[in-house]
């Protein structure tokens, strides 16, 4: 009779394949995180595209310049002209400067810290209304009724969306977000283009409708400063302010909604620190800080390589050939050993806790 052998966890970790995670992946991505940083942290896809998992690399690979983020030649086969083309090739974090850098510069103007001060009451409001509301609730779903509910209001009153018309947002954001998923079928396209241009014709109206009443804008409201806004002497045009504002939604709502959601589930997991927090109150600052370290809203981001990069540890360099797609592993390295000490453990009060849940570098 044979026997077989089970692979060793160097096997396995070469084994793996992004384009075909299970269930139990998307579960709890972290046992295979650690696997592959331990084992092949520049690991080659069979699919050719890169997947970083070190703390170290995944800092190059945002930092350095031979990385680019301009998708215009990769969405081309999955979205052909179509809006969602538009879309996420317009929207700047799939842009290099010279585009990347304008757009920057004027959203940076648009939420400085005095508009984000304004911001304040208007989202001490929106929780204390939140939290009556579940209140009335024998029961209650914390993602749908809190987490997602908190940054979908705000992005809406930032953007001046009418009360009618907020409870599709969250419908755009996941058709949207979603045709960025390494497998979409034919409908989920369909949707996905649906969605943007929906969400840009109720955008074009209220833009219209700002442009005429500059000074109708509630408090806390970005768009206003978005459509007059100049960067390098420009506005931005019609089609860079509709598809810009539609990735405020995605980029703001999905990710608020993770670190509020997972933050409440990390805290429930382990009880200790919730005590502690009920203890201390104060220690909210570092707890964010930690909760976005420990499930990083955005688990994997990615770059092209430009130029020919080395990565890896000293012992075991790898080059990454110019123009491979790269998957930037943010979830892993907020988890690297080598950096946060018992990395898989939660500690409120964590100091220093250099987490890169909102990448770095240019972008
Ligand atoms: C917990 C909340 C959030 C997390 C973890 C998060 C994470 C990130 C990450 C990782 C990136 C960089 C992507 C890359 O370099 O490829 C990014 C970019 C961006 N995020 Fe967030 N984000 C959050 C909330 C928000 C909010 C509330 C807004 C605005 C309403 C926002 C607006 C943006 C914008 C405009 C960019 C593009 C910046 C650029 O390309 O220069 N984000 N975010």
């Amino acid at each position: 009779m044979q026997m077989s052998v089970p692979p060793s966890d160097h096997e396995r970790a070469l084994a793996f394949d992004i384009q075909s995670i299970d269930q139990d992946f998307l579960d709890d991505p972290f046992p295979t995180y650690k696997l592959l940083r331990e084992h092949d942290p520049v690991h080659l896809n069979p699919d050719g595209t890169y997947f970083l998992t070190r703390y170290e690399d995944v800092v190059k690979a945002f930092r350095d310049p031979a990385m680019s983020s301009d998708k215009r030649v990769d969405f081309k086969p999955k979205f052909g002209d179509g809006p969602l083309y538009l879309h996420h090739t317009t929207s700047l974090v799939f842009n290099d400067d010279p585009y990347h850098a304008r757009v920057r510069k004027l959203m940076s103007e648009a939420f400085t810290p005095r508009k984000m001060d304004e911001l304040d009451p208007v989202i001490e409001g929106i929780v204390e209304r939140l939290l009556d509301r579940l209140k009335e609730l024998k029961e209650f779903d914390v993602v749908h009724d809190f987490g997602l509910a908190l940054p979908t209001e705000i992005i809406a009153d930032m953007l001046g969306v009418p009360e009618q018309y907020r409870s599709k947002m969250h419908h755009y954001s996941t058709l949207i977000l979603g045709a960025l998923d390494p497998i979409v079928s034919p409908e989920k396209l369909k949707a996905g283009h649906e969605a943007v241009n929906e969400f840009g014709e109720l955008l074009e109206e209220l833009i219209a409708k700002r442009r005429k009443t500059p000074h109708g804008a509630e408090m806390g409201e970005v768009l206003v400063s978005l459509i007059f806004g100049e960067a390098d002497g420009r506005k931005l045009s019609p089609v860079e302010l509709v598809q810009n504002c539609i990735f405020l939604l995605n980029a703001g709502h999905e990710t608020t909604a993770s670190l509020v959601s997972n933050g409440i589930g990390t805290l429930l997991e382990f009880p200790d620190q919730l005590q502690r927090l009920r203890e201390n109150p104060d220690l909210i600052k570092t707890a964010v800080e930690e909760f976005l370290r420990f499930q990083s809203p955005l688990q994997i981001g990615n770059r092209k390589a430009t130029e020919d990069v080395v990565f890896g540890p000293e012992d075991n360099r790898k080059t990454i050939p110019a123009g491979s797609f790269i998957h930037t592993c943010v979830g892993a390295a907020n988890r690297d050993p080598e950096i946060f000490e018992d990395s898989e453990t939660v500690n409120i009060g964590r100091k220093p806790n250099p987490q890169i849940a909102f990448g770095m570098g240019r972008h």
